[in-house]
């Protein structure tokens, strides 16, 4: 690799917006960390071959440093969603910043322990834990993880029985399912009366008899999450009001039993990123089954209220209920990686079609629905632009297509030069993507290479072509 290809570079303001993930160099060159997305791709002997996620560790590092401080004088957790992305350096990122982990398997939560989350920063969440995932929780550490989350009373007697095996106390906190309808998309709304998520608010009571039933549990904490891409506190807040009594409640019960008072408030996750909008008559809107309304609805949602502002609401709920000695738990995933790391794919070739009067254009890509599901699944927005773009150049309307046979396998319509450029880039592609990726088709996992201080600093590849077909030969 040329030694000035990663070298950080100034970024000009002029060219794009300032909330641009995508920053351009002067010349037009996508940057992300100040780097040259298309010089990493050009020079390095074809190591990074497409499709290849790329990651702004610095700025996952503030995102963290941005909710602390929002805490101020709080006593508080943010347990990180690794799900939106477990990769090594953005949970050492995270720990490095005084971050903790919400796992949701075995897997996860060794992983979290390896990357230096001490167990008391670890929450587990999940419907269906197995006795393995509950031992393994309960087993971590001088006195376990922080806090199994029970979404289920059917799960407390579960988890008192293995702590008697393993001669420890479980600790253990309430998910309360408040019935609340978060505004976003059904897959991803779990709040509600109809979700398989926590507990009901109702019952509640009978929660906390099976925990005086059972000896080898303690009951921490109370927690929600009432779903994610949240842009509006609303919701939140009132999941929070909601909370606060059954946390009293909770405690006053516990102690009356002689047991200890509770330790944390957990709020959950859910904070949404700018996914930005669609370009005008993209078709977006008409083509989404349920995309989130209609192109105004959208950009309605793309004016998203910052991760620190969820937290500031918070707090004064907290502050007013007399909560200030509790530990306040958050576990955002999205919002600490999604805008910090992007999708880079080559263009194969255009296609174009005249089935009736109207032409249409594909730009076919390298990267598909395997490597990024999420338009896909959910009819999600991600802005696709070149990764180098010159002034004067022509614009045309493309859709974007990936290679895999499905005719959901299509990023949507996006205006890019044409003729079309080497490289594109699929922005805000750093939460629920890697970590959803399969090997669909035969295809190689997506390589991810991570940027800081203004040059490379780890790369992880995955399961290659290959290494697919090996695994099918058996
Ligand atoms: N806590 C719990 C219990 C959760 O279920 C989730 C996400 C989070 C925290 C983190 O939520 P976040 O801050 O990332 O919104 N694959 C979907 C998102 C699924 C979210 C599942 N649960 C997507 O790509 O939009």
């Amino acid at each position: 690799m040329a030694a000035d290809s990663t070298a950080a570079i100034a970024v000009d303001p002029s060219v794009g917006a300032a909330a641009d993930l995508v920053q351009r160099a002067p010349d037009g060159d996508a940057l992300l960390n100040g780097v040259r997305l298309e010089q990493l791709l050009e020079t390095d002997d074809g190591r990074i071959a497409t499709p290849a996620y790329f990651y702004d560790l610095d700025a996952i590092a503030a995102e963290v440093r941005d909710i602390r401080s929002a805490f101020g004088a709080q006593r508080h957790l943010v347990a990180y969603a690794v799900k939106a992305n477990s990769a090594g350096p953005i949970v050492r990122a995270v720990a490095g910043e005084g971050g903790g982990a919400d796992v949701v398997s075995a897997a996860e939560l060794k992983l979290v322990r390896m990357l230096g989350v001490a167990a008391n920063g670890v929450v587990f969440s999940g419907v269906a834990k197995t006795d393995r995932e509950i031992d393994l929780a309960i087993g971590d550490g001088a006195s376990g993880i922080l806090a199994i989350q029970a979404e289920s009373i059917e799960e407390i007697p579960r988890i008192d029985a293995r702590a008697r095996a393993l001669g420890r106390i479980a600790r253990i906190s309430f998910r309360v399912n408040p019935g609340i309808e978060a505004d976003t998309h059904a897959y991803i709304a779990t709040g509600h009366d109809e979700a398989k998520f926590g507990i009901p608010r109702a019952e509640i009571g009978s929660a906390v008899e099976a925990v005086a039933a059972a000896p080898n549990v303690q009951l921490v904490g109370v927690g929600n999450h009432i779903g994610s891409q949240l842009t509006v506190t609303d919701a939140y807040v009132g999941a929070v009001r909601m909370l606060i009594p059954v946390f009293a409640a909770c405690e006053t019960a516990m102690v009356q039993r002689g047991r200890p008072a509770l330790e944390i408030l957990d709020c959950g996750g859910g904070f949404g990123i700018d996914y930005g909008t669609a370009p005008v008559g993209s078709g977006r809107a008409e083509r989404a089954a349920d995309p989130g309304g209609t192109p105004r609805a959208q950009e309605e949602k793309s004016r998203v209220v910052r991760p620190a502002e969820f937290v500031r609401a918070l707090i004064s709920e907290v502050d007013r209920a007399g909560l200030s000695h509790t530990r306040v738990v958050v576990e955002p995933g999205r919002s600490i990686v999604g805008a910090h790391g992007v999708l880079c794919a080559s263009v194969i070739m255009q296609k174009r079609a005249r089935p009736n009067e109207a032409e249409r254009r594909w730009l076919m890509i390298d990267a598909g629905m395997n490597d990024l599901i999420r338009p896909a699944l959910y009819q999600a927005l991600h802005r696709i632009e070149p990764l180098r773009k010159r002034d004067g150049e022509s614009i045309a309307t493309f859709r974007v297509v990936g290679p895999v046979c499905e005719s959901s396998d299509d990023f949507g319509a996006h205006e890019l030069p044409d003729p079309p450029p080497a490289h594109v880039v699929l922005r805000d592609a750093g939460a629920y993507g890697f970590t959803m990726a399969s090997q669909y088709n035969g295809r190689a996992l997506p390589t991810e290479v991570f940027l800081s201080g203004g040059k490379v600093v780890s790369t992880l590849r995955s399961a290659d072509a290959d290494a697919w077909v090996r695994s099918r030969v058996g």
